[in-house]
């Protein structure tokens, strides 16, 4: 059975909220707040990566430490997941974009992108995070969507069932 491991950058803990909701969606899988964790990336098969977004497009601060470490680890073979989570309207243009600075990052290292999602019901400008017209990964706002969360989890994890 592949081990799935949750992995979280989270600085007022937003998105430490939604990994441990997504967690709850999904058996047996570990969940660890990616500061001071980076060495047990390389423990999993399937890797579920979440953060947020700041300034104006850049990765959440403990996520961008642990970039560095990325490159050192070998992610051959794993599958991969993003969630990110962001303010599509005070940060219309750069929306979510911080998954896309983790995937710009590792995708040439033999990972297997998972749950892209449509980017119907959104109203944003522009994010880094759309590729071929979808997210990369699970995208969720708090600020202004929050009652979309739930079901936009379940819909999501149910996806990743059937590709985990
Ligand atoms: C100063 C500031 C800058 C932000 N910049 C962005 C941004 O560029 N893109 C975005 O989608 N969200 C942005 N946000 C929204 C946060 O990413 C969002 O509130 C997130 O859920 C916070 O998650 P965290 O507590 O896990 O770090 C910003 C919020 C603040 C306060």
């Amino acid at each position: 059975m592949s081990k799935i491991g949750i992995f979280y950058g989270s600085t007022t803990g937003v998105t430490e909220d939604i990994a441990n909701r997504i967690a709850e969606k999904l058996d047996g899988v570990e969940v660890y707040n990616i500061s001071g964790n980076e060495d047990k990336l390389g423990d999993y098969d399937v890797l579920i990566l979440g953060t947020s977004t700041w300034g104006f497009g850049d990765l959440q601060d403990d996520w961008q430490t642990a970039l560095d470490s990325l490159s050192s680890l070998d992610l051959n073979g794993k599958k991969v997941a993003y969630f990110g989570t962001g303010d599509q309207v005070t940060f219309a243009d750069t929306f979510i974009d911080g998954i896309a600075i983790i995937h710009e990052e590792i995708q040439n290292s033999g990972v297997t992108l998972v749950g892209e999602t449509d980017i119907d019901g959104y109203d944003f400008g522009e994010s880094r995070a759309v590729k071929n017209s979808k997210f990369l990964g699970l995208a969720i706002d708090e600020v202004n969507q929050s009652d979309l969360t739930d079901e936009r989890i379940e819909a999501w994890t149910t996806e990743l069932k059937k590709v985990l």
